[in-house]
């Protein structure tokens, strides 16, 4: 086996979708950026789900997923929700507009310039995920925003990925400022998990934190209001 160089396999161009399903009762979606087309007749897709997700057990079990493919209007808020949350533990569909599609599948309306909709026709095993591929077996344009870019997530959202996803970047954890261990009032402060910056100026006013109120002043039970990390998962940026 030859040599791997992690970085040349981040070279790969992506996008950043919804992928949502259901499992009786339950509807639920998560953030992916591993789909792509893979047939043009009929229109098929690939997409890789960790084995973990509760998204996951949705398509398994009920043979269908879509796809909302999110536009660059997509704030890292909703990434975050669908992104570092299971619905497990919270209803992700609350925090957004949907719409049933005709598989019974939820689509996000939100931030999404295209949905497809898909019956999964064959899978494969890859241990730690499973190659979902499907047929689309409708689709839909609801705008003519650009389709948000995986590079452009991270270079002008600075957004991160979990380690569960097919992406994960080792390197992403790698400090660009030696500096930024230095103590400072009124420092911007860095969501470890999910990328999400904390700037004084601005405050958290929907998590009851004023603007103007330092890091440092935030009480301890604060936490942050895209994935719901702990305040000592933030760094100084
Ligand atoms: C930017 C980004 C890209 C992601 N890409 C994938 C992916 O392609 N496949 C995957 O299984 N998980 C991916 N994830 C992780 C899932 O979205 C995450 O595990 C989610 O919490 C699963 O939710 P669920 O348990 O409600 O299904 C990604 C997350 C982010 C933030």
């Amino acid at each position: 086996m030859g040599e791997i160089d992690m970085r040349a396999l981040f070279s790969i161009s992506y996008g950043l979708y919804i992928i949502s399903s259901k499992d009786d009762d339950i509807i639920n979606g998560q953030t992916a950026n591993a789909v792509t087309q893979v047939t043009a007749d009929p229109p098929q897709i690939a997409v890789a789900l960790n084995k973990t997700t509760l998204t996951h057990q949705c398509v398994k079990n009920s043979g269908f997923l879509d796809v909302s493919v999110l536009d660059q209007t997509a704030p890292l808020k909703i990434i975050g929700i669908f992104g570092f949350n299971s619905g497990r533990d919270f209803d992700k569909m609350s925090q957004c507009n949907f719409k049933l599609g005709i598989n019974g599948c939820p689509v996000i309306l939100d931030h999404t310039c295209a949905v497809l909709e898909s019956k999964v026709i064959d899978s494969i095993d890859l241990r730690t995920h499973t190659v979902f591929i499907c047929e689309v077996i409708a689709s839909e344009t609801l705008s003519k925003n650009p389709p948000m870019t995986y590079a452009y997530y991270h270079s002008d959202l600075k957004g991160k990925t979990p380690k569960n996803a097919p992406t994960y970047e080792i390197f992403s954890d790698e400090k660009e400022d030696t500096n930024s261990k230095e103590e400072s009032k009124m420092k911007k402060y860095v969501c470890q998990i999910c990328g999400w910056v904390y700037d004084p100026e601005e405050g958290d006013p929907d998590g009851g934190i004023e603007p103007g109120t330092a890091f440092e002043d935030i009480p301890d039970d604060w936490v942050c209001p895209v994935c719901g990390a702990s305040k000592d998962q933030f760094e100084p940026q």
